[in-house]
């Protein structure tokens, strides 16, 4: 990735953490302990601020002024955060970048809370906007969060289902993961006065591109070491997650591999050296090799969208983030 490029992402990315500070109560202020002091922890732990970022340099490639939808963007990351603490109850990890996870530093009564503030704060950041599009960008936002909701039951009720389809776990992580780069992809768009037809094709490719990270997800779970991936090795496979890579091995491998990750599906408790075995399958039965193709063909949909921008519009910041995500080991 060219290094002005690299810079831009660095700067954005500060310019998004400076503008969340202001939309949360200072520390000094000492109120609500139990509320504030995870929402810092959460907001304050690192992260790659991908969303925020995303939604910036969508507007910039439609000539928008960044100052003008750093309250969007920031709306985008607290929400972002809000989705991983309730994920992190859900999944029942223990680990997010590299850190205990707020359920487990506090409680999950607290963990709940600091969700439900974030969603809250994330909407006031989003208000802040001053555009005559903003209603609209409302609309996009509740919309696509909805869908995260839908996503987020579809992967609950798969932990229980045997025969969950590749189809079914496509439409599953559009929802719950690629439909919020879509939104940020678009509002980026909306807000900077694109075109119908330019802010449709961005949609789709921050929805391309989403689908693409989640797959690369679902293969980090198995392939990236903890102390690298920061969240817990071989969570998908202890919590029965029908991820791309098991979908793939029950619908396209063996009958002697489904048969093996079946077995350990099957099991009351799944050991660390269930994981590790389920992981040998994986990789054997095709399935990390099927999921690297998979992301690749995903990436290039993202290309596509991007290509069919050109020349009008400035495309290189997205092509790069791009590049970014194939790069990224967490
Ligand atoms: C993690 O998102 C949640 C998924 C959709 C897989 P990120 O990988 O963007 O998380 P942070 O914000 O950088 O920690
Ligand atoms: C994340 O899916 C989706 C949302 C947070 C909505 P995962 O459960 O795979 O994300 P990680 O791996 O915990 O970050
Ligand atoms: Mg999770
Ligand atoms: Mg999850
Ligand atoms: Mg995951």
């Amino acid at each position: 990735m060219p290094k002005e490029i690299e810079k831009k992402f660095a700067i954005y990315k500060d310019r998004v953490n400076q503008y969340i500070a202001t939309i949360l109560p200072p520390a000094s202020a000492g109120e609500a302990k139990n509320l504030y002091e995870p929402i810092r922890y959460a907001m304050e732990g690192g992260g790659k601020r991908l969303r925020p970022v995303l939604l910036l340099i969508a507007c910039e490639a439609f000539k928008g002024k960044i100052e003008e939808v750093l309250p969007a963007a920031a709306a985008m990351e607290l929400m972002h955060n809000y989705t991983l603490i309730h994920d992190d109850i859900m999944d029942r990890d223990a680990t997010r970048r590299g850190r205990p996870t707020v359920h487990c530093k506090w409680n999950p009564d607290i963990a709940l809370l600091a969700g439900d503030g974030l969603l809250t704060f994330a909407y006031r950041s989003l208000l802040r906007v001053n555009s005559p599009h903003l209603q609209k960008a409302c609309q996009i936002f509740t919309d696509g969060l909805i869908e995260l909701c839908e996503g987020q039951s579809y992967d609950h009720d798969f932990e229980h289902d045997d025969g969950v389809s590749m189809a079914q776990y496509l439409d599953m992580i559009k929802r719950k993961t690629a439909r919020f780069f879509a939104i940020c992809t678009e509002i980026g768009a909306l807000l900077a006065g694109a075109s119908a037809t330019h802010t449709r094709l961005l949609r789709r490719f921050g929805e391309s591109l989403g689908m693409a990270f989640q797959i690369q997800d679902d293969l980090f779970d198995i392939t990236v070491a903890q102390e690298i991936l920061g969240k817990d090795f071989g969570s998908d496979v202890k919590r029965r997650k029908r991820t791309f890579l098991y979908v793939h091995v029950m619908t396209h491998g063996a009958p002697e591999y489904r048969a093996r990750l079946q077995r350990i599906f099957h099991q009351a408790e799944i050991s660390a050296a269930d994981v590790l075995h389920a992981g040998e399958i994986f990789r054997d039965a095709g399935a990390l090799a099927a999921a690297e193709q998979a992301l690749q063909e995903y990436l290039q949909e993202a290309h596509d969208c991007l290509k069919r921008l050109e020349p009008a519009i400035a495309t290189a910041a997205l092509h790069a983030f791009l590049e970014m995500l194939l790069k990224r080991r967490s």
